[in-house]
C-alpha cells in the first residue's frame, strides 16, 4: 500500500466517523431546542439542526464523489458530547443557568466539529478531491458562524444568569 492510499484511508475514516457524529447531532439538537428557554436560542438550535441536515448530505455527495458507500463509524466523541449535553437538559435550573449550560454543550459540539472538518478538508485538499474540498469547506463555515453564533447569544445570557443566580442566592 502506498502512502498515499495510507492518507486515503485515514481520509475515509474522518469521514465515516463525521457522518455518525453529524447523525448523532441530529437527533440531540430537537431535545436541545426544545430544553432552551431562550426564543433566540431555540432558533439557533433549529436552523442548526436545518444546517445539519445538509452537513449529512455533503458527506453523503462526499461518499459518492469518492465511489464508497455512505456508512458510518461509531463516533465515540460525540456520544460523549451528546451524553454531556442530555446531562445539562435534565437539570433543574433557572432559565437562564440552563441556557449558558445548554450553550456550553453545543459549543464543545462545534468545537469537535470544527476540528474534524478542519482536517478532512486538509486531506481532500491534499489528495486532490477538489469537490470534496469545496464540500467540507463550507460545513466547517457554518460550524464557524454557528460557533459564533452560540458565543453572541452566551454573552447575553449570560448576564441574565448571572443576575439569576444572584436571585437563588437571595431566596437562599
Ligand atoms: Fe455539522
Ligand atoms: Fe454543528
Amino acid at each position: 500500500m502506498s502512502k498515499l492510499e495510507t492518507l486515503n484511508d485515514l481520509f475515509l475514516g474522518e469521514l465515516r466517523d463525521l457522518y455518525h457524529a453529524e447523525q448523532q447531532l441530529l437527533k440531540a439538537l430537537p431535545e436541545m431546542e426544545a430544553a432552551a428557554h431562550s426564543a433566540e436560542l431555540k432558533i439557533a438550535f433549529n436552523e442548526h439542526r436545518l444546517q445539519t441536515e445538509t452537513h449529512v448530505q455533503r458527506l453523503e455527495t462526499i461518499f459518492e464523489i469518492l465511489n464508497v458507500p455512505a456508512k458510518g463509524k461509531t463516533c465515540k466523541a460525540m456520544k460523549g458530547l451528546i451524553a454531556e449535553a442530555k446531562e445539562h437538559i435534565k437539570e433543574k435550573a433557572a432559565s437562564a443557568v440552563k441556557d449558558a449550560s445548554l450553550i456550553a454543550a453545543a459549543q464543545r459540539v462545534e468545537h469537535y466539529e470544527i476540528a474534524g472538518y478542519g482536517t478532512a478538508r486538509t486531506f481532500a485538499a491534499t489528495l486532490g478531491y477538489t469537490q470534496a474540498e469545496e464540500l467540507l469547506q463550507q460545513t466547517l463555515n457554518e460550524e464557524g458562524a454557528a460557533d459564533h453564533r452560540l458565543t453572541h447569544l452566551a454573552q447575553g445570557l449570560n448576564l441574565e444568569a448571572m443576575v439569576a443566580a444572584d436571585g437563588f442566592q437571595e431566596r437562599g
